[in-house]
């Protein structure tokens, strides 16, 4: 129903009556006043007079009914714990390939190495449940196609340079703006589920936190639509979703790759190694060519750059 209400006050710049709106749903004009309120309490700036009702202003959030053609895959909560707790019900429960949780903050984001994710307002923080028809010793290329396919999105929407940063974060002169957690269940030799949680930042500011981090909003001098970044996101990486090794992924991935060729410290819960990166290999793993020649894979670790 507010999708319906929705798409006729967005066709229509001028005011839609209660009656055609009660005659197009089929429902009372009771009923419809209901649900505009519902909509104005959502955040809908619309006008109603005796004449009807005008949409002024949709806010910047990524309801279910505004990402078109996924309304039954998109779960958003204005706030939450954590997208990764709830997407691994959901995926637990069933529920199908590119089901995406989304928050508008989180009280307990996470991040890798059992790190905190700071999840201000602001944000684009959530989290794809994924089915891939892949091996789970190729499971880290889900996040590979992940990576590329924001840093894509984010030079293709905005003309920013973003380049990756072993295994996946996004930097920004040196700077981060996005992370990226992935949690995998399989059984045997089949992949259950994976899920992708992913942090942008967007128009917060983790930077008084976080000094080693930048947002769209800092790099842009403007607000950022998440609706518009989200959209844009799903829609390049859902070809990904099924066989993220079908593509070349990896080719793609070493293009923006600002590790690669670099000196790096890798620090894994167990030791820190250091020594140039050379290549990654077809399980996503880092190659590193270290001071007495020989050569070294870290599959998981922090990527610092020297
Ligand atoms: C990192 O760089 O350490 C990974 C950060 C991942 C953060 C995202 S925000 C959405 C999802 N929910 C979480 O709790 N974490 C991930």
């Amino acid at each position: 129903m507010k999708s319906h209400i929705l798409t006729l006050l967005k066709s229509q710049e001028d005011v839609v009556s209660g009656e055609i709106l009660s005659d197009a749903l089929k429902t009372s004009r009771v009923s419809i006043w209901k649900h505009i309120r519902k909509l104005q309490d959502l955040g809908y700036q619309i006008d109603s007079s005796a004449k009807g009702y005008r949409l002024i202003n949709s806010p910047d959030i990524p309801y279910p009914w505004e990402m078109i053609g996924r309304e039954d895959r998109i779960h958003y909560y204005p706030e939450m714990s954590s997208t990764m707790d709830t997407a691994c019900e959901l995926a637990r429960k069933g529920c199908p390939s590119m089901t995406v949780v989304i928050a508008g903050r989180q009280l307990n984001g996470r991040g890798r190495m059992d790190r905190k994710w700071l999840s201000d307002i602001g944000g684009l923080y959530f989290t794809m449940v994924l089915r891939p028809a892949i091996s789970p010793a190729l499971s880290a290329m889900v996040n590979f196609a992940a990576s590329l396919s924001l840093v894509r999105t984010i030079r293709d929407l905005y003309d920013i340079k973003a380049q990756i940063r072993w295994p996946n974060d996004l930097l920004v002169n040196g700077k981060k703006l996005s992370g990226m957690l992935s949690e995998m269940e399989a059984s045997s030799d089949i992949i259950t589920h994976i899920n992708i949680g992913i942090g942008v930042n967007v128009n917060n500011d983790p930077s008084k936190r976080e000094p080693n981090a930048t947002s769209l909003k800092f790099l842009r001098g403007q607000e950022t639509s998440i609706k518009q970044l989200l959209t844009r996101f799903l829609e390049m990486f859902e070809p990904f979703s099924q066989n993220p090794t079908d593509h070349g992924v990896l080719k793609q991935w070493k293009k923006y790759a600002v590790t690669l060729g670099r000196d790096v410290k890798i620090t894994t819960i167990h030791e820190e190694i250091e020594g140039r990166a050379v290549d990654v290999g077809e399980h996503g793993e880092l190659i590193l060519k270290l001071a007495n020649g020989s050569t070294k894979s870290v599959i998981y670790g922090d990527c610092f750059h020297q």
